[in-house]
């Protein structure tokens, strides 16, 4: 799955980041420090992050696109006349805009929220991505919420500000900018002049438009400018609302006030951000379009809709993060559970929602997933597979969404070779196939993948009609799997960054758990038999083992010294195949507390790198302590402040090779961090319930709560 490895640049990235960072003498960070706090995370092409050595400056800090470009979004908030900076005023003088001060950052598995004092007020900045995937509607939203809650002991007169700029677009230069106005709803809408349907420049889409909106409420007056960052600002700093004449050209923002008038008590107001595109994915030439425009097909109506919702995806979000919490602190303890929400808004931030553009018909509904950061292949089998333990927690029905693509490309007869397809497509979001049958080669790797991960869907959902309808191809892998999988040809495996290997272990093991997924799949007895045939070569006879079986080795026979992770144990575990025996897994509880560096487990004997998502499947086959050891180690590395990437899958886990530990190489904001979910899914399927109701256009759902926002109200409390 990955391509190129570049292990010198990020770690020099690393350490000239980590010299930058001077905290501030009051910030904490809660539950723990992340690398980088995911800010509007919904999909590929909507992914802002705060790096997190930026907190302590945030009042002058910009967020960063996944991949590392900047974005303008600032905040400022204006108390009796005097404004403060809350985020992303570079160029603040520190008379007419001062500073407010950090207190303390946080993040949750759907939000990010930062505290700060602006000098009488205590000002909370809330981001949330909502992630709701059993309630398509709101899942596809190509929006994020930023609230911002306002509070102070007696009445002070506020205004709050923010603006975006045409950086979001991914080409400022030929930016242009349109204002509309609906019913009282204020938005932008930034798209690059003559972009190329579906062009990207270094991930991020040109076409489509950066949308910037907000609503006034009962209690506020909206205003609303464009123009140079100074002109915009100083209107607002001035008179505390925007007026005058809007003007777009290089460099300009668009902005957004609400005039809050007297404040007793707390307050807040709601902008949204986001990124549309109206085709969003090109699937074998058909243009595929967001689920929600079925039912909102506007701009201003989906919009409307996003600000209206508000009240019930914020309580959603907070069942969410809460039953996260609890549920994965019981499965593997409070450092699992840290990760795990680091990992959910970025899991589901690589997919897009999507149904036929033309006929907006939601029975067409398909998921698009994109391999960030290393190639932008689409709907990668090797990405899908690590990443299912996540789906299988919060809806299984995400696997077959993925896998349909796939799935229909391969019944219309256009593949050709004896295994299974890598991928749907070279680059996001063309999903246009491989006609030319030059996908990469991973014939048993995707074979094994495509073959459990229909059996995880099966399995977690009891729906066994889906797979019934491609039951001959899926046959055709689970023979190719037969014959090919013991005597194993030189190939890679989805760690192809570690180069083609002949008979390698993990493979191998991988072909008789994805033999034995099928005899479930299909009820065919035969092919049970046949994957515990392989399973007894490999292991009870010692072909895949050492003489003394004290561990699998990376490749056989006659490489007794050797070791690689055996992560494709954990589906036979996961979904009781029982093909490998229990002596089997102990030998790696045993094993791998014996090859630890000083961040956990390399991926095999020959790498310094391990991969966080294959350790947390490995783990899920562990005993206890090997298990939690594994936990540790995870989330020593991202906590440790040595880097600021969105959450990296990859990373130096010892130093035997000389490298920095501790520092993640070329992985960044990878949907594969699902596969952290690995230890709560042997919990079971759908083991969360606050989001497992069935969702999606039809099922209206209603309800009411207060605007104030009861993490920020609890928050400001304490101050
Ligand atoms: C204004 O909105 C708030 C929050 O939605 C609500 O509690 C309050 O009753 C509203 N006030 C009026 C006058 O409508
Ligand atoms: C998508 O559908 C809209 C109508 O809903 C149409 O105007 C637009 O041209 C379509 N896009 C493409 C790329 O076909
Ligand atoms: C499977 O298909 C049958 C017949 O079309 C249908 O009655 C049944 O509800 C389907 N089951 C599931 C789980 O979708
Ligand atoms: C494995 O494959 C090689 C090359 O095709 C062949 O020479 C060898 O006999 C095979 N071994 C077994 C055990 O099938
Ligand atoms: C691979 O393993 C098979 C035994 O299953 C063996 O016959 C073959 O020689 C091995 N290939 C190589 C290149 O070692
Ligand atoms: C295998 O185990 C035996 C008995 O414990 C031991 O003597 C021998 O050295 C071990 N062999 C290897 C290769 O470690």
């Amino acid at each position: 799955m990955l391509s190129l490895s570049s292990l010198g640049v990020s770690s020099l990235c690393a350490s000239i980041l980590s010299f930058l960072g001077r905290e501030s003498p009051y910030l904490t960070h809660h539950p723990v420090l992340p690398p980088s706090y995911p800010l509007a995370v919904r999909n590929p092409y909507l992914s802002a992050w705060m790096p997190s050595d930026r907190v302590s400056q945030l009042p002058v800090s910009e967020p960063q696109f996944w991949a590392g470009q900047e974005l303008g979004w600032s905040v400022i908030v204006r108390v009796d006349g005097q404004a403060y900076s809350l985020m992303g005023v570079p160029d603040s003088d520190g008379r007419s805009i001062r500073p407010a001060e950090v207190h303390r950052a946080r993040f949750t598995a759907t939000h990010t929220i930062f505290d700060l004092v602006a000098g009488p007020v205590a000002v909370t900045l809330d981001f949330l991505s909502p992630v709701s995937p059993s309630d398509y509607l709101r899942q596809s939203l190509p929006f994020s919420y930023l609230t911002l809650h306002v509070s102070g002991s007696r009445g002070y007169n506020i205004q709050v500000y923010s603006d975006i700029d045409a950086r979001w677009t991914g080409r400022e230069s030929r930016s242009v900018c349109e204002f509309q106005e609906v019913d009282g709803l204020a938005s932008y809408s930034l798209t690059v002049e003559d972009a190329t349907l579906y062009e990207e420049a270094d991930d991020m889409a040109l076409w489509g438009s950066a949308i910037f909106a907000s609503r006034p409420t009962n209690f506020t007056a909206l205003s609303a400018l464009s123009g140079s960052p100074e002109d915009v600002r100083r209107s607002f700093l001035e008179k505390g609302k925007l007026s005058g004449k809007g003007s777009w050209s290089s460099g300009s923002v668009a902005a957004l006030a609400h005039d809050l008038g007297e404040v007793t008590g707390g307050l807040s107001v709601n902008f949204a951000v986001g990124y549309e595109r109206e085709a969003a994915i090109n699937y074998l030439g058909e243009p595929y379009t967001g689920y929600y425009r079925a039912k909102y097909p506007t701009s201003s109506s989906a919009l409307s809709f996003f600000l209206d919702d508000y009240a019930i995806a914020l309580l959603e979000s907070l069942k969410l993060d809460q039953e996260l919490v609890t549920s994965s602190a019981a499965a593997a303890g409070s450092k699992y559970a840290d990760i795990l929400a680091l990992s959910t808004r970025q899991a589901f931030g690589g997919i897009d929602l999507t149904i036929p553009n033309g006929s907006l018909d939601t029975g067409g509904v398909l998921a698009f997933i994109k391999e960030l950061s290393s190639d932008g292949n689409v709907n990668t089998i090797d990405v899908i597979m690590p990443a299912f333990p996540i789906y299988y927690v919060m809806d299984p029905d995400y696997i077959r969404l993925l896998l349909e693509p796939v799935m229909k490309y391969l019944a219309a007869g256009r593949w050709h070779l004896p295994y299974t397809i890598h991928d749907i497509g070279t680059h996001y979001p063309h999903a246009i196939g491989h006609d030319d049958q030059q996908a990469e080669p991973m014939p048993i790797e995707e074979c094994g993948n495509l073959l459990i991960l229909a059996a995880a869907y099966s399995r977690a959902t009891g729906d066994t009609n889906w797979t019934s309808q491609y039951t001959s191809i899926f046959r055709r892998y689970a023979d190719y799997l037969v014959e090919n999988g013991v005597n194993i040809t030189k190939q890679l495996s989805s760690n192809d960054a570690a180069g083609p290997l002949t008979n390698e272990t993990n493979l191998a093991i991988k072909a008789a758990v994805g033999i034995k997924a099928y005899g479930q799949i299909s009820g065919d007895g035969h092919y049970s038999r046949i994957g515990d045939d392989h399973a007894n070569i490999i292991f009870r006879q010692g072909l895949g083992t050492d003489q003394n079986q004290t561990h699998f080795v990376l490749q056989y026979p006659d490489w007794p010294e050797t070791w690689k992770t055996p992560y494709n144990l954990f589906p036979d575990i996961l979904l009781g195949l029982d093909t490998f025996p229990d002596a089997a897994h102990r030998m790696g509880s045993d094993f791998f507390t014996t090859v630890r560096g000083e961040y956990g487990v390399p991926l095999d004997n020959r790498q310094d790198w391990a991969k966080s998502d294959w350790n947390m499947w490995l783990a899920g086959t562990f005993e206890t302590s090997t298990r939690d050891e594994f936990v540790d180690d995870l989330w020593a590395f991202m906590t440790n402040g040595k880097h600021h990437w969105p959450f990296s899958d990859r990373y130096i886990a010892s130093s035997e090779h000389g490298n920095e530990p501790g520092v993640p190489v070329l992985c960044r904001a990878r949907p594969t961090v699902g596969g952290h979910f690995a230890l709560l899914a042997l919990a079971g399927p759908r083991s969360l319930q606050s989001i497992s109701g069935c969702g999606g256009i039809g099922s209206e759902s209603v309800g009411h709560v207060d605007q104030n926002h009861p993490l920020a109200g609890k928050h400001t409390e304490e101050l």
